[in-house]
């Protein structure tokens, strides 16, 4: 039996969970919107913000969770991938917190515990997926097809080789002003949309890679034609440019990882990280687990998109296996 408290602040977002084995007692985040107003996480901003928000949202999550600290059995921190001073301001405190109470330190890839959201015990009866399966982790700075073989062995079968997906439908929103972050918003407004209105060419890219930048290129270059000749084009068009750009990078996504889930001849599959809060996606993975009798994980919201208990769970994990973080370990950004 374990308390475990994890804490993450590798992008914008601070959160603070506390699991007791991999159940979940409390998820607590802090989402920074001082970016809003730039367009883009500005990193300065982000690590001051963190630096004020790390202290209430752990002291929150200890009391949503019911438990004192004393109760803490070990601290994990997102150690990396993402912006050097934020995830600073998480290792530290994590750092000075476990070293107080005397407990040990778990140290997490941010990108691993996208993946392990899902063995979170959200329910009695809840079952986490079976090894292999795999899975497409699609979030603002990665786009990946993952082979699970266990919990810390997974096998890379493809991913990005320029843009993420969440990075380009955020540039695809920023094009037509619609605010940062984009994702959530050509969402919303492509359900009144026509997904066929607008077709955008996608890449033809080797084995099961993945390319977004022409994508982005292609929408910028047909706007722009568009808009020479109608300045409000946008504004009279968003629906059906939303719901067709949405479309065009979410069958790109599906269509390689369906190809390479049929060749590993896996039974279950499972979508991770920000962007797959898409209503989109999640609709298309589960059509496509109907299509070929796989067990479809989708993440429940809070866990799509950057939260710490998704960080305790990985963390769980290597506590079990005993794998403990040495005091002097630093971040790493790649
Ligand atoms: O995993 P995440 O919170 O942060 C990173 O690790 O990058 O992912 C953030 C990304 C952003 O690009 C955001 O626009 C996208 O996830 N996102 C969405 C949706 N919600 C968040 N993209 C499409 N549809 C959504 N509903
Ligand atoms: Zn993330």
């Amino acid at each position: 039996m374990s308390y475990i408290l994890s804490i993450e602040s590798s992008c914008d977002d601070t959160s603070a969970a506390v699991l007791h084995d991999d159940r979940l007692l409390a998820n607590v985040i802090a989402s920074q919107k001082v970016h809003e107003q730039y367009g883009g996480v500005v990193p300065e901003l982000a690590s001051r913000a963190h630096q004020h928000n790390i202290v209430p949202v752990v002291d929150k999550a200890l009391r949503d969770a019911g438990i004192d600290k004393r109760q803490l059995d070990a601290v994990a921190f997102t150690r990396g991938p993402g912006l050097l001073g934020s995830l600073l301001v998480g290792v530290s405190f994590a750092k000075s917190f476990a070293q107080a109470l005397g407990i040990p330190l778990i140290e997490v890839n941010h990108l691993q515990a996208h993946v392990l959201s899902h063995f979170i015990r959200t329910s009695d009866d809840y079952q986490p997926p079976q090894f292999p399966f795999m899975c497409l982790l699609v979030s603002g700075g990665h786009t990946q097809i993952i082979l699970l073989h266990s919990h810390f062995d997974m096998e890379i079968i493809g991913q990005t080789i320029d843009d993420a997906a969440g990075e380009a439908i955020d540039k695809a929103a920023k094009i037509m002003d619609l605010g940062y972050p984009g994702g959530p918003v050509i969402d919303r407004l492509a359900k009144d949309g026509n997904p066929d209105a607008y077709t955008f060419a996608t890449p033809q890219i080797q084995g099961y890679d993945y390319s977004f930048s022409g994508i982005k290129t292609s929408f910028l270059y047909f706007l722009r034609d568009r808009l020479a000749e109608e300045p409000d084009y946008i504004e009279r068009h968003k629906a059906d440019l939303c719901a067709s750009i949405q479309k065009c990078i979410v069958s790109f996504l599906l269509k390689k990882f369906e190809r390479a889930a049929l060749k590993h001849r896996v039974r279950q599959v499972a979508i991770a990280g920000g962007v797959s809060a898409n209503s989109a996606l999640r609709s298309g993975i589960a059509e496509l687990g109907r299509k070929h009798q796989w067990k479809v994980y989708t993440p429940t919201l809070q866990f799509c998109t950057d939260n710490a208990a998704m960080v305790g769970i990985a963390g769980y994990f290597k506590y079990l296996n005993g794998d403990f973080a040495d005091i002097a370990l630093p971040p790493y950004t790649n």
